[in-house]
């Protein structure tokens, strides 16, 4: 799968996306090593502190059905930077693997890539 096809999965998710307060929908396509593709997007709540990011919302589809050798994800939101991974999302991603690529979008449907370990070069594990 190219970037690109992999980007486009992530705008589709954003679909879905439940964004009451926001009104920034964020979509995220997460790849595992054995090509298999797990989809997820932001899920807000009145209790903002309880929303769930888009790649959080990925990584739990992915987890809970037995995937954890994650590769590649695409983050797509149409703001007027590039969509970032916050950093709970990057800590989170990084348990499972802290060189895959991410891919970040914005308007437009431009996006730079990074590795896991560039946003993220001091994770908290033990
Ligand atoms: N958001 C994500 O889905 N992923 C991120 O990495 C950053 C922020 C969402 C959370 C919230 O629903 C909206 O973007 C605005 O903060």
């Amino acid at each position: 799968m190219t970037d690109r096809e992999l980007m486009d999965m992530a705008e589709a998710a954003a679909k879905n996306a439940y964004v009451p307060y926001s009104r920034f929908p964020v979509g995220a396509a997460l790849e595992c090593s054995d090509g298999s593709v797990f989809t997820g997007c932001n899920v807000e709540n009145a209790a903002l502190g309880s929303t769930i990011c888009a790649e959080r919302t990925a990584a739990c589809k992915a987890v809970s059905e037995g995937h954890t050798d994650f590769v590649r994800i695409a983050i797509w939101g149409e703001g007027k930077g590039y969509c970032m991974p916050c950093g709970a999302c990057r800590q989170f991603l990084s348990e499972f693997s802290t060189d895959m690529d991410v891919l970040c979008a914005k308007a437009g449907g431009r996006y730079v890539s990074y590795r896991l370990s560039e946003l993220m070069p001091h994770t908290f594990n033990y």
